[in-house]
């Protein structure tokens, strides 16, 4: 119905748009596990889901690579064709959540494949590279952001060395990715990088809630992530009374609920426990060990961080009434952080011209952008989510949405120089003078 409406430019937005959530259909094919999304870092899932969006983006005319974490990487040229130019990256993240639904992260790479698309060839007087980061979610180190920390050249010793549940570490992943594809790049971004944008889905309701169809990120929630072992005493689930039980699974529910009740307390703070293991597991043995994932976020990281004290001295408390051990490892934190006033700006600008009054959200999901952010300008545009619902089967979207998305992508291409202009003025107005030394 809506395909074949053309702008007063010329380009077919809505049948773009549509080409973009096909491919999120033909994306959500690449999975690990039949009949459901399941894709984590470097998996075979990944490498199906490479090979589909590689050939877009060379249809796009964009040259293609995979850099050595995995993040797949089309450059598109300036008019010059020079390296020396200015550039653009447009990313988000090609790995998902296990049993996720087909937009979290995905479009926004399938987005900037449409952006390129929409300017027919035109060339501009910037480079943009569109990147498919690797890792976003953490499911396989349980460290999240793996391509894009690599991308700024924060992917560390300690990182590179966390094992994956079959006790693979990362370093020796990513090398036999490297022997595997023996043209990988490096994965660091182009000094040149001038601006990072990331189309996302809201993963929320405030969009919708507003009528609105886009909206613009000015700050990314900060979270921690932690690991909790509460270590009781297996024993026969028939002789061992109530009152002689060091029940460790007890104890971590016990927790839980404190964990739940006391966030409810706290306006604007989320606390998770999305994975617990409990051993031996089976039906006649009391638990004798029990872990349990936590992520905690706020917008306020002296909040967020305050709470994390709170949850974790609760859990050792709640073990010494029981006799339980609990030990308590704290794995992740990231502050929360301030996308750049600039490219807010810009992307105010872009969104206003696609016809959608701009309004600035807290994005209480964690995103590549803040990882990026803290080296490269970065601005964010959220995408209405019919529904909110995210992580799970359901995420939704409109296509009329993804073509206004498309059209202040490329309202925001128009808008890039002013940037690149100011960053020019900055560096001119920082550098010392030369005639008085
Ligand atoms: C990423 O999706 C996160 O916020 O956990
Ligand atoms: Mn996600
Ligand atoms: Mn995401």
């Amino acid at each position: 119905m809506l395909a074949g409406r053309r702008d007063q430019t010329g380009t077919d937005f809505d049948a773009l748009a549509a080409t973009a959530l096909d491919r999120c259909d033909v994306l959500a094919r690449c999975t690990e596990h039949e009949g459901q999304i399941t894709r984590t870092f470097l998996s075979p899932a990944m490498e199906k889901c490479h090979e589909h969006v590689r050939v877009w983006m060379e249809d796009a005319g964009m040259s293609v690579s995979v850099d050595r974490a995995g993040n797949l990487r089309g450059y598109y040229a300036d008019a010059d064709r020079s390296e020396n130019v200015p550039r653009l990256v447009i990313a988000s993240h090609l790995d998902t959540v296990p049993h996720a639904g087909r937009y979290d992260g995905i479009l926004g790479v399938m987005l900037g494949i449409a952006m390129i698309e929409a300017l027919y060839g035109r060339r501009l007087s910037f480079g943009i590279e569109v990147v498919g980061f690797s890792d976003e979610e953490g499911v396989r180190y349980g460290l999240p952001f793996i391509g894009s920390r690599a991308f700024i050249g924060k992917l560390l010793p300690p990182h590179l060395a966390r094992r994956d549940a079959n006790g693979v570490a990362m370093f020796a992943a990513l090398d036999r990715y490297a022997s595997a594809h023996p043209d990988v790049v490096s994965a660091a971004h182009h000094p040149h990088t001038r601006g990072y944008l990331e189309f996302h889905i809201e993963q929320g309701p405030v969009l919708e809630h507003a009528g609105l169809a886009l909206g613009v990120v000015e700050t990314i929630a900060g979270q921690s992530r932690a690991m909790l072992t509460f270590r009781g005493r297996a024993g026969h689930a028939g002789t061992t009374p109530m009152f002689l039980r060091r029940d460790a699974l007890a104890a971590a529910a016990e927790w839980l609920v404190a964990v739940e009740s006391a966030s409810r307390m706290m306006p604007g703070l989320v606390a998770t426990t999305g994975r617990i293991s409990c051993e031996p597991g089976a039906a006649n043995v009391v638990p004798g060990e029990v872990r349990c994932s936590l992520d905690v976020r706020h917008g306020d990281d002296a909040i967020r961080q305050a709470a994390v004290r709170n949850f974790l001295d609760t859990a050792i408390a709640i073990g010494g009434r029981r006799e339980i051990e609990v030990e308590r490892l704290v794995e992740y934190e990231q502050a929360a952080v301030d996308l750049d006033a600039g490219l807010i700006a810009l992307a105010d600008k872009a969104v206003s011209s696609a016809g959608v009054s701009p309004r600035h959200m807290t994005s209480g999901a964690g995103h590549d952008a803040m990882i990026v952010a803290s080296q490269i300008p970065t601005a964010m545009i959220f995408l209405r989510h019919p529904g909110g619902i995210s992580h799970h089967p359901d995420e939704a979207v409109l296509v009329e949405d993804v073509a206004s998305a498309l059209r202040a992508g490329l309202h925001f291409l128009d808008y890039f120089p002013e940037h690149l202009q100011n960053h020019l003025q900055r560096l001119t107005e920082s550098e010392p003078d030369s005639c008085t030394t």
